[in-house]
């Protein structure tokens, strides 16, 4: 197993490249599912997760190549509609495949994602929706068995929470389904509208992209014939490396991004005191030479992203005062918080909401709990004395994409070594 080793205080500088966003690139490859055509994808993020779906897909049958950030998918030739424990039990975004399989086959088995380090995370509203668009499920052995013998109807369905995979799932179910659905408190992120557009490009009468409320005439069963498709840039990506500068108080500029995917993280930076340029699809950073704190809710977009948590509390332990993060949306997201305590910080918890006093960070060995803490560790990391290792950076390499080769880059002092 691999760890990571950071000497902290090195000054960043210099230009990062933004790669293709992974929850996007995430229910896009499921989308395929859908289509009559080989499709190419572009600006596909390299890593874990991704490699991890493009196995599940073929699996099932399609055929599929990755190479230089462009995936050629073609999942007309698919024999099988089962997703396999040992394939959803490593990411919780298989459950993308069950809308697609469900609305093209008809039927389709999808193994029932456990929970996961950050909370218990039910399908229960994924499951709702594909019920009321005429799906019959019942959950056996472990796995989600879904039957729609004649076709999924469209339907109104109202999401009683905003879910950004559940919401995904249902518009590609709507897709092949027979009538209009129309989603109510839908999900308004990026990643949604990625998905929005795509069906929209491929034919499909969709419309509120972008809105709380999506209405898509789906195609009755015909495939659809869809476009060559390139991933929106990694907003969280993105968010973290801003961090990162935000910590080592250095001038660094973000390439292929857009402030547009940015604006509750960048609200929160400027009120911890950094300013920032935009210049086409760049943006630099100007950091404070000391951080002031900040208080955070996380919600759904536009609000201020969950996956952002983490990195924020990281820059918290350093800012010069109290900072207040309440947690919204995972009842279990403060698992870095303990580890962040063994580096010297000073974090009190209760029940969703944790005050950060701000200190100086000292290396430790830390351990991380899941992907974006693992990225909120290597922050802490560059900002504390001494030299840190963060063991099990798995969780790290299902999202970012070689995060310590960007990082060297920009001048940090990260090494990825082997565990004894
Ligand atoms: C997606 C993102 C994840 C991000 C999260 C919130 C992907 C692959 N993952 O996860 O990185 O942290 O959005 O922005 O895009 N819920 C239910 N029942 C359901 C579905 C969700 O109660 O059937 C609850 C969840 O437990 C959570 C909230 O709704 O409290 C939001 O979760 P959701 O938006 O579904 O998260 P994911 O789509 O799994």
């Amino acid at each position: 197993m691999d760890f990571l080793q950071i000497t902290g205080g090195a000054k960043l500088s210099g230009s990062v490249e933004i790669s293709g966003a992974k929850n996007a690139a995430l229910p896009i490859i499921a989308s395929t599912i859908l289509a009559k055509n080989e499709v190419k994808i572009t600006n596909m993020p390299e890593v874990v997760d991704i490699k991890t779906l493009i196995k599940l897909l073929g699996n099932l049958g399609a055929n599929t190549k990755l190479a230089n950030h462009t995936l050629s998918i073609d999942t007309t030739s698919i024999n099988s509609t089962k997703a396999t424990y040992d394939i959803v039990r490593k990411m919780r975004a298989s459950i993308l495949v069950l809308g697609p399989l469900l609305s093209r086959f008809g039927h389709c088995e999808v193994s029932l994602p456990g929970g996961c380090a950050i909370g218990a995370r039910p399908i229960d509203l994924h499951l709702a929706a594909l019920e009321k668009m005429g799906a019959q499920i019942s959950i056996e052995d472990g796995y989600v068995v879904a039957h729609a013998p004649s076709g999924l109807k469209g339907c109104e369905i109202m999401f009683d929470k905003i879910t950004v995979t559940g919401c995904e799932n249902i518009l590609m179910a709507a897709a092949l389904a027979k009538g209009k659905t129309r989603i109510l408190n839908a999900a308004k992120e990026p990643e949604v509208v990625q998905i929005c557009e795509i069906l929209r490009d491929s034919g499909l009468s969709i419309s509120g992209i972008g809105t709380s409320e999506i209405e898509l005439e789906g195609s009755g069963g015909e495939l659809l014939s869809m476009p060559d498709i390139k991933v929106i840039s990694d907003r969280i990506e993105a968010g973290t490396y801003l961090c990162a500068a935000a910590m080592s108080a250095s001038k660094i500029t973000l390439n292929h991004t857009q402030k547009e995917l940015l604006g509750a993280v960048i609200d929160k930076l400027e009120l911890m005191g950094a300013s920032f340029e935009y210049k086409d699809e760049s943006i630099t950073i100007i950091p404070p030479k000391s951080l002031s704190p900040v208080e955070i809710t996380t919600t759904e977009f536009p609000g201020f992203p969950t996956d952002m948590q983490a990195q924020f509390m990281a820059l918290a332990c350093v800012a010069k005062g109290v900072s207040i993060i309440d947690e919204r949306l995972f009842e279990n997201r403060f698992m870095h918080a303990s580890e962040l305590v063994r580096m010297g910080a000073n974090i009190k918890l209760n029940g969703h909401i944790a005050t950060i006093t701000g200190a100086s960070l000292k290396a430790a060995d830390v351990m991380a709990t899941d992907l974006r803490a693992s990225s909120a560790l290597v922050i802490a990391a560059l900002g504390a004395s001494g030299v840190s290792n963060i063991h099990r950076i798995y969780h790290l390499d299902r999202g970012y994409e070689n995060l310590e080769g960007k990082l060297s880059a920009l001048g940090a002092d990260i090494k990825r070594l082997k565990e004894d």
